[in-house]
Parts: C-alpha cells; structure tokens; sequence
C-alpha cells in the first residue's frame, strides 16, 4: 500500500493473473492463434472515427485482453481519465488541471477550472488566430516596409515546435504553396542561419512559441532573429509587424518587446507536449487555414469522446496502452515502433518521442516511491519502406520483441499525379507484407522447400511472432491527423494511470538545464566553474583548446 492507500501495482490480484497467463502463454506464436480462431482477423479490430485499428497480429488471446482490461479497472483507468476531463488538478507535482481535451471541445461546452468555463476563452483564442491567420494569408497583414509576409518561422522548441512541425509536414498538400513556413528549434545557429539565409526579412513574419517564454534556446533564436530583422530594416517599431508571440507569460512576452496585442495565449493547465492544437498552432492555421485547422480539432474531439464514453472492450486507446503494458511489464520489451507508411508522416514518430517519452519516462509514482515495474518505452521509427531497407532487419530476425504500430492510409493524396499515384499500391503492398511476415514467418520447412542449402536455412528462416498493430484511415487529413495524434496522447494516458505515475510533469529536464548554465561561463571566459566533475572538467578545457 502507497501513500494514496493503493495497492503496490506488482501486487494486485490483476497483476499476478497477468503473470500467471503470460507464463501460461509461454511461446504461443500467431500462426497457432489464427489456426484456433481464423475470424480474429475481423474480430481483433476496433474503429475509431476514421481510424480502422487490427490488432490481430498481436500476442494476445481474448483472456490476456480480458486480464488486462481487469487490470485497468483495479487501478481505475476510467476514474482517472473522468478527473482529466473534468479538470481536476491530476498533475499533482505541479498542482495544474490537464486539459488539453478543452482545446478541441465545441463553443458550446462548459469544462471547468476552479470554477470557471475555459471554454469561451479557448474559442476567443481560436477566433482571434483565425483572424490572424486569414490577414496573413490574404496579404491584410504586412509587413513593416508594406510588403506581403511570405514566410513564416516557427522559433520554439520541444512542444513548442514538434507539434505544429509535424502537422506541417503531414498537412503540405493542404499548406498555401505561397508561404514559406520554417521551424527554428535548435540553440545551435546553424539552424537559424539556414532558415533565414535565402529569406527577405521584410516579408518575414516570426512567431515565438513558448510556454513559459524562458526557454533558453527560444529566447536567444528569437534575440538573434530580431536582429536579424532590425539589421536590415533598421527600424525598433518593425519588431510589432514582424514578431507574434504565443505563451501562457503575458509579462515576459512584453518585456521581450511583443507587444500583448500579438500575443496568442494558452494556459497552465495545457502540458507543453499537448500544446499543438493550442495558440502553438498558429504557424500551422496559417499555413492550412481556420477551417481545416478546426477540421483537425474536430478530428482530435472524435477521439477524445470516444475514449470518454466508449465501452472497454471498444475503447481504442484503452486497448493500445494496455498492449503496452502487456509487452513491456510482461515479456520485457523495452521499446515500441511506430512506423508510417505515408512521407508526410516523416516527423509523426519524433513528435510521439517527446508525448511519450516526457510523460512516461519516470521511475516513480505519484506519491515519490519508486516504481518496482517497468514505465514508458523507447519510443522510436521513421517512415515505412525506407526503415525497410535499414533497420527493420533487427525486427525481424534480431534477439528483441518490438512491438510496432504500422500506419497506412487506402488513398494517397490528391495533388499527385496519375504515376505517382499508381505508387501508393506498391507502398501499401510493402506495408501489408511487411506485418504478414513479422506475425508469420517462414519456418526452416518452408525455406528447405524452396531448395535452399541446408547451410543457409537457419539465416533464412524467418521466427515469426513480432507482434504489430495495423491502422488504417481513408486519408491523410486535417481531421485524421488529429484522431491520430489523440489516438496516441489518451493511449500514453492510460499507461501512466495504470503504472500510477504522474504523466504530465517533466522534472527529468531540469538538472541538464541548469547545469548548461553552470557551465556555459568556463566555455566563454574560461571561468574557473565550482562543481564542475574531472571528467566534464577536462572536457572543457579540451574544448577551449581545440576551439583556439
Ligand atoms: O524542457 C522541456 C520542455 O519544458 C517541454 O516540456 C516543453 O515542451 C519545452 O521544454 C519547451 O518549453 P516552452 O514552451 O516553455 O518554451
């Protein structure tokens, strides 16, 4: 018992069942599990919205799903997630509401904090983007000396860039073409000097995404941007036409030189990890547009109702996070694939990094006692065919069981042309034969059969049992994108109940930060830095000395 009064989770009743029919479970493979119930194929599926969820390609017999789902009734997954809609304070290291959720509700809904609908703020927010975005998008909006804006540079950094980044890049053949949009995230100039280097500042409008507007990386892109802008346009009063500002921190914004008026606020009570459909979107409305920015928050809402009202068995997120929790509290794998089969999700992995890694990256529970199981994977893959021919080989044939979520869509989009369309059957093949041959192998009589030496079957031969998760959508779309992305973001949520961690807060950052600001004087001034350990000591001086 913990200090909340719950049971230890390695203790329950639910946990050990758990074990006892993994052990029990053993090496049962698919091919045996499709041979006892050749309908799972239609049966293992759950839809959501848009999103068509096969499952049946995972290690799973219906009473490790009934197991699991018991599991999360012990540790009162739907309580939880009850007191995150409602807006309690479950961030509790932190003392905020976590409502994310209210971002995408509709005007008309009433969701509290401390006794106050939010509601009527996010959607002045919304309006006031939206006003912003379509004098952007239409050339209402200039710039200083008069000129259209037509480029837009995100600076932000973390949840502050990967969000709108990511949707940017999922979104192109929705984007204005016009617009040039660009993410600066990185303190080192090398980023900024390529996003800048061939951009007219007069017709470059920056948008300044922080939370807390003390980001160090934030602030000292967004100091050297302005003077990149006042170089060449030589006026203080062109910062107002050229820099807008989102973040919860009116007054930092304003000692920055934004005025408040071209700021776009957010909340305490949203996670910087869940900030995209936020003001943190605003790069990303004004490259889409209003309509298909709500479109996206439509998509997120679907979902957001679905994992709030829909039954256990059914619950799509619910299922995902306990999958997890199967493989890596159960059969030990330590990390977790998630592998699109579309180019336009080429950041959607790196974006997951963060939404999973930063909430469940912890190794104790709510109330400070370490955790005695395992939490968060390794979160990791990158665009389809191309892994195929990289690192998919260890997923195959390697000595690690790594769950994988294969993401594949029926149509390519519209914009491309007749030929290139013809390619997304070849891209989908690859994404079917792919989950086929990790959940079914070859085995050493299936390659003996096919002539091969007896020297070569064992390379050959192909174990099976990789278990994946298949989703599958219609299309690419603003409002897909967003059930995808809360797909993910409740399936984190219900594996940090179960493990009884606190998903929304991130202290694991701060020692690092505070510690490059120790150290950044000894790199500068070669200032003797207390505290500083031998190794990362000689380091510096090395440094300084190859530096000259
Ligand atoms: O350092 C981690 C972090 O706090 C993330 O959680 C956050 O998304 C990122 O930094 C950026 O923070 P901010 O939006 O306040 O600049």
């Amino acid at each position: 018992m913990n200090a909340e009064g719950r049971t230890a989770l390695n203790r329950t009743p639910e946990w050990a069942a758990l074990k006892e029919h993994r052990e029990g479970f053993g090496g049962t493979g698919l091919r045996e599990l499709f041979d006892a119930d050749p309908e799972r194929g239609r049966t293992y599926t759950v839809r959501v919205g848009d999103l068509y969820i096969d499952y049946s390609k995972q290690l799973v017999d219906a009473e490790a799903l009934r197991l699991l789902r018991e599991l999360a009734v012990a540790t009162d997954v739907f309580g939880q997630r009850d007191a995150m809609f409602r807006g309690d304070r479950i961030n509790t290291t932190e003392d905020r509401a976590v409502l994310h959720t209210a971002l995408r509700a509709p005007r008309d809904a009433v969701i509290e904090v401390d006794g106050e609908n939010v509601v009527p703020a996010v959607h002045g927010v919304l309006d006031k983007m939206s006003g912003f975005a379509d004098r952007v998008r239409s050339g209402e909006w200039t710039g200083h000396t008069g000129k259209r804006i037509k480029n837009i540079v995100n600076i932000g950094i973390g949840g502050s860039d990967l969000g709108p980044a990511m949707a940017y890049e999922a979104l192109r053949p929705f984007t204005d073409r016009g617009l040039t949009v660009r993410f600066v995230s990185n303190v080192d100039g090398a980023d900024l000097h390529e996003a800048l280097r061939d951009l007219d500042p007069a017709e470059t409008l920056f948008i300044v995404a922080s939370k807390t507007f003390t980001t160090i990386e934030t602030i000292t892109n967004a100091t050297s941007a302005r003077t990149w802008l006042l170089d060449a346009l030589g006026d203080d009063k062109a910062v107002a036409k050229h820099f807008v500002a989102l973040s919860t921190n009116a007054e930092k914004v304003t000692g920055f030189g934004i005025d408040a008026d071209n700021m776009f606020e957010f909340w305490d009570w949203v996670g910087g990890r869940y900030s995209m459909d936020s003001a943190i979107g605003l790069s990303l409305m004004i490259a889409i547009g209003p309509d298909r920015f709500r479109e996206l928050l439509d998509g997120f809402h679907t979902v957001d109702e679905h994992f709030r009202t829909a039954p256990a068995e059914e619950n799509a997120p619910l299922l995902l996070g306990l999958l997890g929790i199967w493989y890596g509290n159960f059969f030990d794998a330590q990390s977790h694939a998630v592998l699109p089969y579309s180019h336009y999700l080429s950041k959607f992995t790196a974006y997951l990094q963060q939404l999973d890694m930063e909430s469940n990256g912890k190794s104790v529970q709510k109330d400070g006692t370490p955790v005695e199981w395992q939490t968060g994977p390794v979160v990791w893959g990158t665009p389809g065919t191309n892994g195929q021919h990289a690192y998919y080989q260890l997923i195959h044939q390697g000595t690690k069981l790594i769950p994988a979520d294969f993401i594949g869509f029926a149509r390519p989009v519209d914009e491309l042309s007749d030929e290139l369309k013809a390619q997304h059957d070849l891209l989908m093949a690859n994404f079917f034969a792919q989950t086929q041959a990790l959940a079914f192998g070859k085995t050493a009589s299936e390659v003996r059969e096919e002539g091969v030496p007896e020297e070569l079957v064992p390379h050959k031969t192909f174990q099976g049992n990789r278990p994946t998760t298949t989703i599958l959508a219609p299309e690419l779309t603003p409002s897909v994108l967003g059930q995808l992305i809360a797909l993910y973001e409740h399936k984190v949520f219900v594996q940090g109940a179960v493990w009884n961690i606190d998903s929304f807060d991130q202290w694991g950052v701060e020692l690092g930060k505070v510690l490059a600001k120790r150290i950044e004087p000894a790199l500068t001034e070669g200032a003797d830095v207390p505290g500083l350990d031998p190794s990362t000591r000689a380091l510096v001086a090395d440094y300084r000395e190859m530096g000259g």
